[in-house]
């Protein structure tokens, strides 16, 4: 059975393997749990008879207008079960109100969120392959790097 839950209170990293499937460097558990508390909303599809989470979602809001869906996976052998729509569900319920909410996705995935009332849109993003991990170092290493890229970019501009 799959329940489905709000809160990060009891959940530890352990609950928290196998996600971020195909990333060359993927968050570690321990940042997958510091990510999901950090974000304004969260949906966790628990598989009860084992505790572990199967299908999560994330949304970063400012509370008053707008809301961003950066992240949802289900883990795959619980694909295709309707978990990943339920999810998106629940947090779009999660968001109502609010005059905007967007994500980014891949073409495939228009009809899945299409039949959820979401609209197509055109979008613009950045990806920092160096930092996709998210650990601290690596964050830390890279606005290092882009310090020095602005750096050299002003001091290019001023000559
Ligand atoms: C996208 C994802 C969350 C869907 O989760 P799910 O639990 O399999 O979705 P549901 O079972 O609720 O919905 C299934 C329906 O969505 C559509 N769908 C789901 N995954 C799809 C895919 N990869 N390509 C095209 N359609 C897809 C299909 O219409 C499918 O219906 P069907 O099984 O009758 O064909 C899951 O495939 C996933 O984690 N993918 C990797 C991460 C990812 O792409 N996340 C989305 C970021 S925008």
């Amino acid at each position: 059975m799959i329940r489905y839950v709000n809160a990060t209170d009891s959940l530890t990293s352990l609950q928290l393997t196998g996600f971020f499937e195909g990333w060359p460097t993927p968050p570690s558990p321990e940042r997958h749990l510091i990510l999901l508390r950090k974000s304004d909303e969260i949906v966790l599809a628990v598989e009860s008879a084992s505790e572990k989470v199967v299908g999560f979602i994330t949304a970063i809001t400012d509370g008053v207008l707008c809301a961003y869906i950066p992240l949802l996976e289900v883990l795959p052998p619980f694909r295709r079960q309707g978990i990943g729509k339920e999810l998106v569900r629940r947090m779009l319920r999660s968001l109502e109100g609010l005059y905007m909410v967007d994500l980014l996705c891949d073409p495939q995935l228009r009809e899945f969120y299409a039949s959820l009332g979401m609209n197509p849109a055109t979008g613009m993003m950045i990806r920092n392959y160096r930092v996709q991990s998210g650990s601290k170092e690596q964050r830390a290493r890279g606005k290092q790097q882009g310090n020095a890229t602005r750096k050299t970019a002003h001091s290019g501009l001023q000559e």
